[in-house]
């Protein structure tokens, strides 16, 4: 395994860097500070095929692999975690399950939109009973006539009222759990979808999250991914690929709070404490890059990537935090203030540590799939 980027990869980053920083991240603290969507970075993403990183070729994507999708958001979020955010649940659980189940028809009709950014994707698993749990869901997805008719309510929705697309999880039969549930696309535009209440979250301000209501929702069996009772696979395999797109989003923050404290320790002198802390916190970074590196390489291969997705993301989520407060303990007083990039790592960092799967869910996987081992 080599462990340099590729030419390809390497000539990737510097193309997404040059937007990254120089249209996203001077937007970065007003758009926290206002609570507001980053509309023109995601317009300068598309305008760069950003949201088309995994979509092939043929349905107007870049065609890229799961390293370049890692290092897309990486960069994207070392700029801003909230535009690294509506950019990666776009790409990955927004988008993915259309590639990696949809048949010829749904791909034809889909991709070539998300590509374009025309429709921003979003994923709506998650309900006010059922989080980590996620097969107790209790939306319904009734059969009637050509089509189905969905009923219920979905919580902590990423991109929520921006998106043009939801993959929506309900259950189609009576089998108990996860061999129940089925996996549609709901266009928002379709009659009975509502966006319910917006949440306002201690962090990543720019990125819209909240409720989905489904009132006697009506899509064609057409909008069904994959068979019957195939859903919560549709949504694990989403998932997986997921955790590696939160852990290049926790790099990001964390090589953010590295490089703003190695500028500010420098302006402003530091002693041995300081040195050793940022020591760390670079160590720190730099490990939790070749696990996500490692998982997002194992996927491009078409290998099994559960356990290693499962590992990036609890090691880069948690070192992501670690590393943010740290550099608010080496900024001191300065760090803690409103409007501080300092202050914005440590409250952008937390909800990865609980989204895509808590940490808690992540240890869950990583045991199984060990013990699953022969
Ligand atoms: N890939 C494909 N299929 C898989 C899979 C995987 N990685 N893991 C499980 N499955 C399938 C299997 O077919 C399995 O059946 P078998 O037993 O025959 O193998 C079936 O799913 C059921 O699997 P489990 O018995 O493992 O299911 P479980 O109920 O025990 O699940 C869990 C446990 C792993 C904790 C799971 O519930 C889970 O991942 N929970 C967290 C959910 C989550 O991450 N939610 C985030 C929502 S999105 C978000 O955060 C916001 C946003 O907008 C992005």
């Amino acid at each position: 395994m080599d462990l340099e980027l590729t030419p390809d990869h390497a000539v990737f980053r510097a193309s997404v860097r040059e937007i990254a920083q120089g249209v996203v991240q001077p937007l970065a603290a007003e758009v926290d500070r206002d609570h507001r969507f980053p509309i023109e970075a995601i317009e300068a993403a598309t305008q760069a095929g950003l949201m088309g990183v995994l979509i092939p070729r043929e349905f107007g994507g870049a065609g890229l692999d799961a390293l370049a999708f890692t290092i897309c958001i990486e960069e994207l979020a070392q700029a801003c975690a909230s535009t690294a955010v509506i950019v990666d649940v776009h790409t990955s659980v927004g988008t993915e399950p259309i590639l990696l189940f949809g048949d010829d028809d749904q791909k034809r009709t889909w991709l070539p939109r998300l590509a374009r950014g025309e429709l921003l994707g979003a994923f709506a698993l998650s309900e006010p009973s059922s989080g980590s749990d996620a097969a107790s869901l209790k939306t319904t997805a009734r059969r009637d006539r050509d089509g189905y008719v969905l009923n219920g309510t979905k919580v902590f929705i990423t991109n929520i009222g921006h998106a043009g697309l939801y993959i929506v999880f309900a259950r189609t039969g009576a089998e108990s759990r996860a061999a129940g549930i089925s996996a549609f696309i709901v266009p928002a535009e379709t009659n009975g979808v509502r966006v319910g209440q917006v949440f306002h979250k201690m962090g990543l301000h720019g990125s819209p999250t909240g409720e989905l209501v489904l009132e006697d929702v009506r899509v064609p069996a057409a909008n069904r991914l994959g068979a019957e009772g195939q859903g919560f696979s549709v949504a694990m395999r989403a998932l997986d690929s997921g955790r590696i797109g939160i852990s290049g989003q926790a790099l990001g923050i964390g090589q953010a709070a590295v490089d703003e404290t190695r500028a500010l320790m420098r302006e402003r002198g530091h002693d041995e404490g300081d040195d050793f802390t940022l020591a760390d916190m670079a160590a720190r970074v730099e490990s939790a890059r070749l696990l996500a590196y490692h998982a997002a390489w194992r996927c491009s291969r078409g290998m099994r990537f559960t356990r290693e997705a499962s590992m990036s993301k609890l090691h880069c989520t948690d070192t992501a935090m670690q590393v943010a407060i740290d550099a608010v303990q080496v900024a001191g007083d300065e760090g803690t203030l409103s409007g501080s990039p300092f202050e914005r790592h440590v409250r952008d960092a937390k909800a990865l540590q609980i989204y895509e799967g808590s940490n808690q869910v992540q240890r869950v996987v990583i045991a199984r799939e060990l013990l699953r081992a022969g």
